[in-house]
């Protein structure tokens, strides 16, 4: 006979935290968001850890190199999608791996042979007046000089005039060298009154633009979540078919961890993907699994060797998996159940293994309550979908800005073998949607907005680290009525969008 539960599962918003004891030294600036990426031995120092608790989704509207990039610099990891050729996933690794902040690979790029009218339509492309001449015309090519808006006059310089004759030439440049570092970079761009200041290798061939506009922005990142070798920290995503070929390229690129994306991740097909990583790589990668919602499926993963295990199926804000499948589970259930299995393993073996909690956050105090109920860190796609870094278009509809956002088992990303069970790798039916999601700005400020109340909270709970709210949190869950008080009620609201919503 089938297994039923005697309770519901349950979501988020159905749970509230009491508060604990807060005491003077309770100072929400001073709160940890350290998390374990990896398992780690009682005792031990996980190999890898993020410095807050927030990982981008695996999805094309989400997790491209940008994104990546600006989410390192808050001290997250994103997981650059995997629906796209190894190539150009391992290059958008890459690209992670050698960005230097403040040290931009320019983008706009000149022969000398160019004309004026190809300069103007350039910049009205880019949206940049900085751009560099080149022997190729291409990034990396030898600098000949620098083009900016204060070489021509639009209203004299004829439009087929060549690059060559108006540029400053190299010969006029100050120029930095490999050695450069961002502070010695500061110095030269005050010291000689420069917008931007070009580095070179010992043969001229140009690396990087660094622009005075960039140089507070980048120092004021104390939380970015750097390697050994001072570069940021990127993750990537394989699937259960191709990871013979993939994880070999996203090692060599440098991918610092691994995760299978997958719907339903109690699978031979994980097993065996993660049995073929340890065989070929040992330690030396780390490979989430995911994701299951209950103890068994947890147990599985755990045994199968994961690192971190993933939990959520059919909770994602895109996702109809629930509708078409009749599969998945409240998402605060599964937490809670899947975290203590996780004590118990850890109890029976002394094995840590972080967990994630993926999808279906709407307010920051979800991630404050997934991390109360035991999740190392959060998984989001909606989320980041919204920001200026996302890879998605920024559409203007009605009154207001949007950005794309679409699921992963949509027809759009195409990404069968996320939902692929082994057969003929076709699927005939989809598993998320398409749809826009409010464009809410830049990256950073949007995070650091979270991760205040997300710090305010645990100090209203007495924990300073993420580990010590777990230990302490009281969580309660609510009456169907008390969720309406919890909202404002009974009162009408003098600035309130039309939807009527204030979410996120
Ligand atoms: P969100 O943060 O609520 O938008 O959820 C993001 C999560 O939804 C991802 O990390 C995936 O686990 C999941 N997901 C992505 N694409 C799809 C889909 O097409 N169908 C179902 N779930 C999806």
């Amino acid at each position: 006979m089938a297994f039923i539960y005697d309770e519901p599962s349950h979501t988020f918003s159905e749970y509230l935290l009491l508060p604990g004891y807060t005491s003077a030294e309770h100072i929400p600036n001073q709160v940890s968001l350290k998390a374990p990426l990896c398992r780690f031995k009682k005792g031990d120092t996980p190999r890898l850890s993020v410095n807050i608790p927030l990982t981008s989704a695996v999805m094309q509207a989400v997790s491209n190199d940008t994104l990546a990039i600006a989410l390192a610099q808050e001290g997250g990891i994103s997981f650059i999608f995997g629906s796209q050729s190894i190539e150009n996933q391992a290059d958008m690794v890459r690209r992670v791996k050698k960005h230097k902040a403040g040290f931009v690979t320019s983008d706009s790029n000149l022969r000398p042979e160019d004309t004026l009218a190809h300069v103007l339509s350039l910049r009205q492309k880019t949206g940049h007046s900085t751009m560099a001449v080149t022997d190729d015309g291409g990034p990396n090519g030898k600098l000949l000089g620098i083009v900016t808006s204060r070489d021509y006059r639009l209203s004299r310089t004829p439009r087929d005039m060549q690059v060559k004759d108006f540029m400053t030439p190299f010969k006029d440049l100050i120029v930095g060298r490999e050695d450069t570092t961002l502070p010695m970079a500061n110095d030269l761009i005050w010291k000689h009154k420069l917008n931007q200041l070009p580095i070179i290798d010992k043969d001229g061939h140009l690396l990087y633009l660094i622009f005075r506009k960039d140089y507070d922005t980048n120092k004021d990142n104390p939380l970015e979540l750097l390697d050994d070798r001072k570069r940021y920290i990127c993750g990537a995503g394989i699937n259960t078919r191709d990871y013979e070929d993939r994880i070999p390229a996203l090692v060599e690129a440098g991918a610092d961890a691994l995760v299978i994306d997958s719907s339903e991740g109690f699978s031979e097909w994980q097993a065996r993907t993660l049995q073929w990583a340890r065989e070929h790589y040992g330690n030396d990668v780390i490979i989430g699994a995911g994701n299951v919602v209950d103890a068994e499926g947890f147990r599985f993963l755990a045994d199968a060797g994961a690192d971190f295990v993933k939990v959520g199926i059919g909770g994602g804000s895109i996702c109809i998996t629930r509708e078409q499948k009749g599969i998945g589970r409240g998402q605060a259930t599964a937490v809670i159940e899947v975290a203590e299995a996780r004590q118990k393993y850890y109890e029976e073996t002394g094995i840590y293994i972080p967990i994630c909690s993926d999808g279906g956050i709407v307010y920051d105090y979800h991630i404050t309550l997934a991390l109360a109920m035991g999740a190392d860190f959060v998984m989001l796609g909606r989320y980041f979908a919204r920001f200026d870094e996302s890879p998605s278009n920024k559409v203007h509809i009605g009154n207001s800005y949007m950005k794309e956002y679409w699921g992963e088992g949509s027809a759009r990303a195409r990404n069968w073998q996320r939902y692929d069970m082994g057969g003929d790798g076709k699927l005939s039916f989809e598993e998320g949607v398409d749809s826009y999601v409010p464009y809410a700005g830049a990256l950073k400020d949007n995070v650091q907005l979270s991760l205040s109340k997300i710090r305010s909270t645990m100090c209203n709970c007495g924990a300073m680290s993420i580990q010590e709210l777990q230990d302490k949190a009281k969580l309660t869950l609510v009456s169907a009525t008390s969720i309406v008080e919890g909202g404002a009620h009974d009162v009408t609201l003098r600035n309130t969008d039309m939807d009527g919503s204030n979410h996120l």
